[in-house]
């Protein structure tokens, strides 16, 4: 890591010091040219020069880090770029966002049959019409595209993962030419990459899940037009959730109680950790460890899981979920708790007969039907906002010390991670003091 580092930055160091020493002198001498040398004037000049230094010297680093570090795109990703630029759709139905609106981002591959059923189950949620739904892409599929296209419930935006390994097919972060594979020995067989700790060399359909969670996250919080200023919650969703009609109402109560109920949760979920679990329907708030489905949390929330950016990005693990409870919630120092209710207002499914000693209540799909039933109770906002709160305390689970399922291994993944934190805004790393 530290080889890495350090010519990376004194090379970054150098240029800003000749940048600014460029600019600064060219500054000086224009001024001198057109106010004269009034001392007092000059001394102005130059303090305003440093304001306006300050942006343009930002802007360089962050094209130079961009140049340097981001992969070539092909053509299809910078096509699928510039769509990231156009507004929602919808905004002739739906002109307004509602004050303190709860964004809501939904992040998917490519399961059409999945997918129908989350947007279906997301046109019956009460309040969806008040917010701005975001769908991440990850890679470029015709039928995805359409299911989106033709939502009219809410604010619809899409964005496509520019360096998805899926639209990349014979170069980096897809596969290239001379790549090792498997269990390849790079130095005999003279193959490029690096194995992770249990010698298996990358695979771009693996390590694509974590880059789009990634390249996404940094892209909602820092990178769009829409969501810049928003600091208030935002809610993750994935193609295989389904969200029950109260879902948005629940969040709208919790996310308002947990400041007093439960000042030290960072988040507010939609279901229990335990992904088979659907509550406890007790009359109580449930605080427990962060879930990875329907998950919310705020700008500040996100500012902290940012600093973290080299933990996520060069733990050997390629799940985003083990990455984040095995390395940067442990590194904030305490637990860290989410908000819930008793009963679940998502669930996770999959594909039934899949999961081998699962019950039949298991959440499921077959042919594009969902054996979901929504009761009476998850149709309308079912949290007390006078319940206490039942913290479970040392659940099971992935935590700080596990070491990763491995499949994150190779310098170039981890740098191009560490690349998409440095997108928007310049990293701790690129801000050293001049
Ligand atoms: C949202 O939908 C509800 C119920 O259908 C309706 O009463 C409300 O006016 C809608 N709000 C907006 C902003 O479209
Ligand atoms: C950014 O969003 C604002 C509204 O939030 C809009 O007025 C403006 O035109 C947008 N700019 C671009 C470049 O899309
Ligand atoms: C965001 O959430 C955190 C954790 O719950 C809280 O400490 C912080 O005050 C919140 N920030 C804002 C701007 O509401």
């Amino acid at each position: 890591m530290a080889s890495y580092k350090k010519p990376r930055l004194r090379d970054l160091a150098l240029r800003r010091l000749l940048s600014v020493v460029f600019v600064t002198l060219g500054g000086v001498l224009i001024l001198i040219f057109l106010l004269g040398s009034s001392n007092s004037t000059l001394n102005n000049g130059i303090k305003d020069l440093d304001i306006v230094d300050d942006g343009s010297r930002y802007r360089r680093d962050l094209k130079f880090t961009k140049m340097q570090t981001l992969p070539q795109q092909s053509d299809l990703s910078l096509r699928l770029e510039k769509l990231n630029l156009l507004p929602p759709r919808n905004l002739d139905l739906y002109p307004n966002l509602a004050k303190d609106a709860i964004i809501v981002v939904l992040y998917v591959h490519n399961r059409p049959q999945y997918l129908r059923v989350v947007v279906e189950s997301l046109s019956k949620v009460v309040g969806i019409n008040e917010t701005l739904l975001i769908v991440s892409h990850d890679g470029y599929f015709e039928e995805m595209n359409k299911i989106i296209s033709g939502i009219r419930f809410c604010q619809v935006k899409q964005i496509y993962a520019p360096y998805s390994p899926h639209l990349f097919p014979n170069s980096f972060p897809g596969v290239s030419v001379g790549d090792c594979k498997e269990k390849d020995d790079a130095e005999g067989k003279h193959c490029k990459g690096n194995s992770d700790q249990y010698g298996n060399h990358r695979s771009p359909k693996i390590v694509s899940l974590k880059h789009h969670w990634w390249w996404m996250m940094n892209t909602v919080w820092d990178g769009l037009n829409e969501t810049r200023a928003h600091s208030g919650h935002i809610l993750f969703i994935e193609e295989d959730h389904f969200i029950f009609p109260n879902a948005y109402r629940n969040l709208q109560i919790l996310t308002s109680l947990k400041p007093m109920k439960c000042p030290d949760c960072y988040a507010a979920n939609l279901a229990p950790s335990d992904v088979n679990s659907r509550g406890e329907e007790w009359e109580s708030l449930i605080a427990e460890r962060m879930g990875n489905v329907g998950y919310s949390f705020n700008r500040t929330v996100w500012k902290k899981i940012h600093n973290k950016a080299s933990e996520f990005c060069f733990f050997d693990d390629y799940n985003w979920d083990i990455t984040m409870w095995a390395t940067v919630y442990p590194s904030f120092g305490s637990p860290v708790y989410t908000l819930r209710g008793p009963r679940t207002s998502a669930v996770h499914f999959g594909k039934c007969g899949l999961h081998q000693g699962q019950g039949e209540n298991k959440a499921c799909i077959d042919n594009g039907v969902a054996n979901i039933h929504v009761e009476e109770p998850d149709k309308v906002a079912n949290i007390g906002s006078d319940w206490n709160v039942h913290v479970y305390e040392n659940q099971p689970g992935y935590k700080a010390g596990f070491k990763g399922w491995g499949g994150w291994g190779d310098d170039r993944d981890r740098h191009l991670c560490l690349s998409f934190a440095n997108m928007h805004r310049p990293s701790k790393g690129t801000t050293s003091p001049l």
